[in-house]
């Protein structure tokens, strides 16, 4: 198991979280769009555009040399421009990914966690995210208490409480 560590995202972390929402508009290998038609998408954009507003918060996991390998981050959104994962004002929506040479070594579960912990501290209630039903990483987040409050075609809108 390769060494990482967590630290909170900033403001030059947009690259990085650029890149992460690139992953998880990607997750599935068969049907990917090229980076830049991926961040021209508004749907997808606006998880990012403006980063790092107010109200907004995320970690970064770095490996030993201080190299993002993934990234965990949550907006709030408004009814008028709501995420994919929207369920209320106030109950921000959270972006995971993890640069694919680092999967599967702990670091999006240990991510999550961080954020939760984040979120918490901040006073929010809960945290909410979409996932497509044929992603694993469905799993992952019912492992870590996230539960589906609503379900479109092929995708569930999840949420788990933090405090
Ligand atoms: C989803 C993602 C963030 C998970 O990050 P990760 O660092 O690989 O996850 P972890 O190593 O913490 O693994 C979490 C759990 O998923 C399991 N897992 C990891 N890769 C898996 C795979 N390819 N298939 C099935 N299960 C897998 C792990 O075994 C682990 O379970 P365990 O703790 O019971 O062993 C990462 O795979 C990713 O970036 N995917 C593309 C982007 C994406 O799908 N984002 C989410 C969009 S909603």
């Amino acid at each position: 198991m390769n060494a990482f560590r967590i630290r909170p995202a900033v403001p030059g972390d947009a690259r990085v979280l650029a890149d992460m929402l690139v992953e998880a508009a990607n997750w599935n290998p068969v049907r990917t769009r090229p980076r830049v038609t991926v961040l021209d998408d508004p749907s997808v954009r606006h998880y990012i555009a403006g980063w790092q507003r107010p109200g907004d918060f995320g970690c970064v996991a770095e490996d030993a040399a201080g190299v993002p390998v993934g990234a965990t981050w949550a907006r709030l959104f408004s009814p008028s421009d709501p995420g994919y994962g929207f369920v209320a004002p106030g109950v921000p929506e959270l972006t995971l990914g993890v640069y694919p040479h680092w999967r599967a070594q702990g670091v999006g579960r240990a991510l999550l966690r961080e954020l939760a912990r984040m979120a918490a501290a901040r006073g929010h209630a809960r945290l909410s995210l979409s996932v497509q039903r044929s992603n694993f990483a469905q799993r992952l987040y019912v492992s870590e208490g996230y539960v589906t409050v609503a379900s479109g075609e092929g995708s569930d809108t999840m949420v788990r409480t933090v405090r």
